[in-house]
């Protein structure tokens, strides 16, 4: 079986009423709302949020309306942030599908994510759960700060790995600690519980991005989105950030320089990346990442019992340090 089959096994039933209940929130009767609505939900993504929540009430009882209702709420800000990211990193392609911004325009593109933003805060709502609403919110200024930081970053001189950390473990691994800590949540788990798991989702997190960064140094049509990217847009990951870091070399010190002005041209940026892989950058990343996802694994050998949502979690997180998507 595949990692996506694994995955599901346990919750394929729950799965389908996340979707069901996705879909549904996604309603406007004006004709251009509609029709922003259905292109997005015409490409799903891979759901990542929404089973790494489901599986997390299940390992800790069983998944409910709090549950499911909290999952959309996660799914819809991820979806809302990634609408306003494209038009901020000015990419013209999402999920393997024209982005919003490249089919309509950025003022659709703001206006629609400001919709979706705000059905995500309505369907978490229905919760009734004041620590669930209360962490969505704090999430969605959470992952606008880490955005925020990323565009300060690019603006000052520092390259360095402990700013790229502070940027992910906002601008994504937030997401995936609260994904963990609501499903633990919704199913009626205290503190302590919580504290573990939230810990779990970061390290996911962590891997999560780092995997997405080492796709920015390779050309892949199977991604569904535009590779080689972060450099244009002035952003300094963590393969480059360690070959710089580690051989101090002084020339590729200068083009990083004019990455962060943007005055950075296309063919410098093939040398700053072939200078990457000649220095140990991507082993180094896939290192780091491994160094996450083996910490996840622990806490799924502590802490889950139960075979199929062991091998559920085991096969999540595989999959996102193997995933070529
Ligand atoms: C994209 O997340 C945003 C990042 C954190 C890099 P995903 O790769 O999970 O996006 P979808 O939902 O599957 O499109
Ligand atoms: C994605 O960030 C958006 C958030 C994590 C909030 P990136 O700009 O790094 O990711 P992609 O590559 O566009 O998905
Ligand atoms: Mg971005
Ligand atoms: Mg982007």
């Amino acid at each position: 079986m595949d990692f996506l089959s694994i995955i599901k096994q346990p919750i394929s039933n729950e799965l389908d009423v996340f979707v069901e209940l996705f879909n549904s929130t996604l309603e406007h009767d004006y004709e251009l709302l509609q029709n922003v609505l259905d292109h997005i939900r015409q490409r799903g993504g891979k759901r990542m949020r929404p089973m790494l929540i489901l599986l997390i009430a299940k390992n800790y009882g069983g998944v409910n309306a709090v549950t499911q209702n909290a999952a959309v709420g996660l799914e819809l800000l991820h979806t809302a942030s990634l609408v306003h990211d494209d038009v901020v990193d000015e990419s013209n392609e999402r999920r393997g599908q024209a982005s919003v911004n490249a089919t309509y325009n950025n003022k659709v593109a703001v206006l629609v994510g400001d919709f979706i933003l705000s059905s995500a805060l309505l369907r978490v709502s229905e919760t009734n759960n004041e620590l669930i609403i209360r962490n969505l919110a704090r999430l969605g200024q959470t992952l606008s700060a880490g955005e925020v930081l990323q565009l300060i970053n690019i603006d000052n001189n520092e390259i360095s790995e402990e700013v790229y950390y502070q940027v992910i473990m906002q601008k994504t691994a937030a997401l995936f600690e609260s994904c963990c800590e609501m499903g633990a949540l919704s199913a009626g788990m205290g503190e302590e519980e919580i504290a573990e798991v939230r810990d779990f989702g970061r390290n996911i997190g962590l891997a999560f991005q780092i995997r997405d960064d080492i796709f920015d140094y390779y050309d892949s049509a199977e991604i569904g989105k535009p590779t080689g990217n972060d450099m244009a847009e002035g952003k300094l990951t963590l393969p480059v950030i360690y070959a710089l870091n580690s051989t101090g070399n002084a020339e590729m010190l200068e083009l990083a320089r004019k990455v962060k002005q943007r005055t950075v041209t296309t063919d410098e940026i093939a040398t700053l990346v072939a200078f990457t892989k000649e220095n140990g950058g991507m082993e180094y990343a896939e290192q780091k990442m491994e160094h996450f996802r083996s910490l996840a694994q622990q806490f799924i050998n502590r802490n889950v019992q139960q075979e199929d949502i062991k091998n559920a979690l085991t096969a999540y997180i595989d999959f996102i340090v193997q995933r070529n998507k």
